[in-house]
């Protein structure tokens, strides 16, 4: 179970959700696991990854902030391809299952956009 509390071992990676009402869920999800893995293990609202991951559905479009947002390997071109159809998408728009949680992105920032609330 990825929900653990327990956040110095070496293999948690901290993944902080802002969710649609302004307030924050932090979460700690294992090296490897995506952004999608993380919000499912916890429940966070307004990520529902229908696809489960298959990139088809863009239920899990969600906002990296910076300097996180930088850090990632770009968007291969499904990704692009999803992302035209999900709401109030934005330049830091990304969908939370192509994202691969490990180190770097430890402590990122990720906001739920208001229209999947
Ligand atoms: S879960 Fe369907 S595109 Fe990410």
């Amino acid at each position: 179970m990825s929900s653990d509390t327990s956040s110095d071992t070496p293999d948690h990676i901290e993944v902080v959700f802002i969710l649609a009402d302004g307030s924050r869920r932090v979460c700690h999800a294992l090296q490897g696991e995506s952004v999608l893995d993380a919000a499912l293990d916890n429940l966070v609202p307004g990520i529902m990854g229908q696809c489960g991951g298959g990139c088809t559905c863009c239920t899990c479009h969600v906002y990296v902030a910076a300097p996180w947002f930088e850090q990632l390997p770009a968007p291969h071109q499904d990704e692009l391809d999803l992302l035209v159809y999900a709401h109030e998408v934005a330049d830091n728009s990304r969908l939370a299952c192509q994202i691969e949680l490990h180190k770097p992105l430890s402590g990122v920032l990720i906001q739920v956009p208001s229209a999947q609330a």
